[in-house]
C-alpha cells in the first residue's frame, strides 16, 4: 500500500529569507529540491551542466539558472564569482549533481570512466566547498547538504566507481562538518535509495525507468520506490533551522533498504 505523499505545496515558510544554490537542479532530485525550497520561501539558484554556458544566468524554472560543471575547478570558480557578484551571502548549498554507473566488470573499467564518476560525484564536493566558502561563511548559519547514496553503506558488484565516489562523499561530509563547525556551517548528507529519476536508467544499462521501477521497489521493505520529493523533504529538514544542531549526519532515505 503506497503511503500518502506529504502535501508539498503546504510546507511552512521554513526557508523564508534564505538563499539556496542547488547543483544538478535541472532534473530529478535536484529539481524536486529546488521546487520544494522555493515553495518553502527560499530564493533558489540552480547550476547544472545541462544549462547553456553564458556570462549571465538564464531564467530557470525556479530562479536564476547557471551553467557549471561541478567536476571542473575553473567552472566552479567562475560560478562562485558570478553568483558572488550579485550577493554577499549564501545560506544553503545542496550538492546534488551526479552521474551513475552501469554494471561494469572491474577489468573493463577505463581510467577515464572511473575518474569522471569520482570527479563529478566526489571531487565536486571539495570544489564547491572551497569556492563557495566565503559566501557560506558570510551567512553565519549556513547549511550544506550533500546527496550521497545508500551504495556508500551497501556496495554492489560492478559499481565500484560509483560506490567509491559516494563513500568519499560521506567521508567528505563528515570531515567538513568538523572543519566548518567553527564558521557556523552545518554539513550533512542524504543517502537516497533507488529513486525514480532519469538516472535510474543509467544504472540499468539504459532500460526505460518505468520498466525497472517494479524490480527496484520489490527490494525495498516499505514496498515502493523512493520519489524525488522524498529526498527533497529530507533536504528541507537538514537545510532548515529545524536541524540547528545537526551536522556530520547522513540520513538514509531508502524505505528501510539498508537496515
Ligand atoms: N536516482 C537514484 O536512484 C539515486 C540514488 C542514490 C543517489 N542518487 C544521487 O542523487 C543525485 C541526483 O541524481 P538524480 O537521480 O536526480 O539524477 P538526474 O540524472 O535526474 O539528475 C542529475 C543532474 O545532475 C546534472 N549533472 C550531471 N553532471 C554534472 C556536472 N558535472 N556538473 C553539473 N551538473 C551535472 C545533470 O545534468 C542532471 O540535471 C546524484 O548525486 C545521484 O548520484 C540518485
Amino acid at each position: 500500500m503506497a503511503l500518502p505523499a506529504f502535501p508539498l505545496n503546504e510546507t511552512p515558510g521554513l526557508l523564508r529569507g534564505k538563499t539556496a544554490l542547488v547543483t544538478g537542479g535541472a532534473s530529478g532530485i535536484g529539481r524536486a529540491t529546488a521546487a520544494l525550497f522555493q515553495a518553502s520561501g527560499a530564493k533558489v539558484i540552480v547550476a547544472d551542466i545541462g544549462a547553456k554556458e553564458s556570462d549571465r544566468a538564464v531564467d530557470g524554472e525556479f530562479g536564476p539558472l547557471w551553467h557549471a560543471d561541478v567536476a571542473d575547478e575553473n567552472s566552479v570558480a567562475r560560478l562562485a564569482t558570478r553568483i558572488g557578484a550579485g550577493r554577499s551571502t549564501l545560506d544553503i548549498l545542496v550538492n546534488c549533481a551526479g552521474v551513475p554507473q552501469s554494471y561494469t566488470p572491474i577489468e573493463t573499467m577505463t581510467v577515464e570512466a572511473w575518474d569522471r564518476i569520482m570527479n563529478v560525484n566526489a571531487r565536486s564536493l571539495f570544489l564547491m566547498a572551497k569556492h563557495f566558502l566565503p559566501l557560506l561563511r558570510a551567512s553565519g548559519h549556513a547549511s550544506i547538504v550533500n546527496i550521497c547514496s545508500v551504495i556508500a553503506v551497501r556496495p554492489k558488484p560492478g559499481l565500484a566507481a560509483y560506490g567509491a565516489s559516494k563513500a568519499a562523499a560521506v567521508a567528505t561530509t563528515q570531515s567538513l562538518a568538523l572543519e566548518l563547525a567553527k564558521d557556523g556551517i552545518r554539513v550533512n548528507g542524504i543517502n537516497p535509495g533507488a529513486t525514480e529519476t532519469p538516472m535510474l536508467s543509467g544504472f540499468t544499462g539504459g532500460k526505460d525507468v518505468q520498466e525497472v521501477v517494479g524490480s527496484f521497489a520489490s527490494q525495498i521493505p516499505m514496498g515502493e520506490i523512493i520519489r524525488p520529493d522524498d529526498i527533497a523533504g529530507a533536504a528541507l529538514y537538514l537545510a532548515s533551522d529545524l536541524a540547528r544542531l545537526v551536522t556530520g549526519a547522513t540520513l538514509n532515505v531508502d524505505g528501510g533498504r539498508t537496515v
